[in-house]
């Protein structure tokens, strides 16, 4: 087995730490024995040059902007598979054969309805509430209504409860939405597929006839693909430390969506869209780039940057061709998309952003499509939790089927007062 030497130059002493291999990217020192034979920790801010734990979800190639679930490029499933197939490979390992697709698919469907007790939650918002406020307070009352999930014996009854709360999370979204318009809430319909029940939940009234568009579901599917995992972000990472407690996988799960609303995180797509309203217009982009570039300056462009990429999000690149593609069928904010196309153009070759490899991220591109979908800003983010769910819930069942899983608990360098007496 290959090995790493570390010697501690003041008292000369060496000892051996072996290398892991992974199966793809890059493999790993394994430093658990690093403080019974030096006496040190290491410190890494922001853990991004730590591995957390091992996983066989997804894997992430910042340098080649390469992302896989399960070992399938992300841009074959966005094209070639629905949002449900993917729900099943991202749960499983594996895509559904036909027969496995209509019985998940059929299971799936009868699991949309919360307790009706959920909906009086509603009664209690403001109607000026964040969705995602409401959206995490309604996912953590859950766990009051299902707590024989509390404590989950079996590996099939998590997977039926994983099924359950990703099944949930659009028509929960929609009741956010709706209660912030002062809309009657929608029940979900059984006989619309994932993606265009959830546009359903969004634009259905409790009469006349909603019209959804191909395209629209097409596009509604690719973007809850697009968003259904990334390995150990920032929210699944709390997800992860939540989980490892043995609490239960609504608390985890709640946890992630409030890691997730941060607009360095999931909330950055609301945060583009923002930017690119005060912005206002392509002669204004040359006096904002300079701010994002002023280290004084704590301004940042939204949808640029990422901690693993260091090229083109290949989710961005997706997300950017299906902008394009509907640019015309959905009459995209055109007004936007030439503020965004203008950011684009000077980012991608001015020296601060390239020196820095700052890249266009998913976030970047997804609030246009939204806007053009009729969705309203604050309803990003809880679209993003959607995404999300399913990454997030396998997950927690990898981390429960792991003998070398441990709670999370990193270390510190402390720098305060010594010790002192009163
Ligand atoms: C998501 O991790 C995931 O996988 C997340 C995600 C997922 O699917 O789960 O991909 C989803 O969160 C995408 C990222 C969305 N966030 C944003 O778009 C917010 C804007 N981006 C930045 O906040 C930032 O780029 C981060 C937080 C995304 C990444 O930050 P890093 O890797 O910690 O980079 P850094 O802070 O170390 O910055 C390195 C340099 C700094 O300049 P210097 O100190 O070297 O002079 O780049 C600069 C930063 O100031 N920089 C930016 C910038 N991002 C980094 N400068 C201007 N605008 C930006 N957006």
């Amino acid at each position: 087995m290959a090995s790493f030497t570390l010697t501690d130059n003041q008292s000369g002493k060496s000892a051996e730490f072996p290398v892991l291999d992974s199966v793809l990217g890059s493999n790993v020192i394994d430093i658990s024995k690093l403080h019974k034979e030096f006496g040190v920790y290491t410190l890494d801010n922001g853990l991004s040059m730590t591995g957390s734990c091992e996983s066989k979800i997804t894997y992430i190639d910042g340098n080649k902007g390469e992302l896989l679930y399960r070992g399938y490029p992300i841009e074959e499933l966005a094209e070639k598979k629905n949002y449900v197939e993917v729900i099943h490979l991202i749960l499983t390992g594996e895509l559904p054969s036909q027969e496995e697709y209509t019985v998940f698919e059929r299971d799936m469907r009868q699991k949309r309805f919360p307790h009706e007790g959920i909906k009086k939650i509603f009664n209690a918002f403001p109607d000026s509430a964040h969705p995602m406020a409401m959206m995490s307070s309604a996912v953590s009352a859950l766990s009051a209504f299902h707590h024989r999930h509390l404590d989950v014996s079996s590996d099939e009854e998590y997977r039926e409860m994983s099924q359950r709360v990703v099944a949930k999370m659009p028509t929960i979204a929609a009741y956010t939405f709706r209660h912030s318009m002062g809309y009657p809430l929608i029940f979900p319909d059984m006989d619309r597929y994932f993606s265009e029940n959830f546009l359903y939940m969004l634009r259905a009234f409790p009469t006349g006839k909603t019209e959804i568009k191909d395209v629209e579901i097409k596009c509604m599917d690719a973007i809850f693909t697009l968003h259904a995992e990334h390995e150990q972000n920032a929210s699944t990472t709390t997800v992860r430390g939540v989980g490892s407690t043995s609490a239960h996988p609504y608390a985890a799960i709640v946890a992630g969506i409030n890691a997730l609303w941060g607009k360095a995180h999931g909330g950055a797509n609301e945060s583009v869209i923002s930017q690119l309203e005060m912005i206002g217009s392509v002669e204004n982009v040359d006096k904002y780039i300079a701010k994002a570039k002023d280290s004084n300056d704590e301004f940042r462009l939204m949808g640029f940057g990422h901690r693993v990429y260091k090229n083109f999000d290949p989710r961005a690149k997706v997300l950017k061709k299906l902008r394009d593609e509907l640019r015309d069928e959905l009459g995209v904010n055109s007004k936007l998309i030439e503020i965004a196309n203008r950011i684009e153009e000077i980012a991608l070759t001015d020296e601060y952003f390239v020196s820095r490899n700052l890249y266009p991220n998913i976030d970047f591109y997804s609030g246009t499509i939204f806007e053009a979908l009729g969705i309203k800003k604050s309803m990003f983010t809880p679209i993003f939790v959607i995404g999300r769910t399913v990454g997030w819930v396998a997950q927690l069942i990898e981390q429960r089927r792991d003998p070398k899983a441990k709670i999370v608990r990193p270390r510190q360098r402390y720098i305060g007062p010594g010790k002192r007496h009163l």
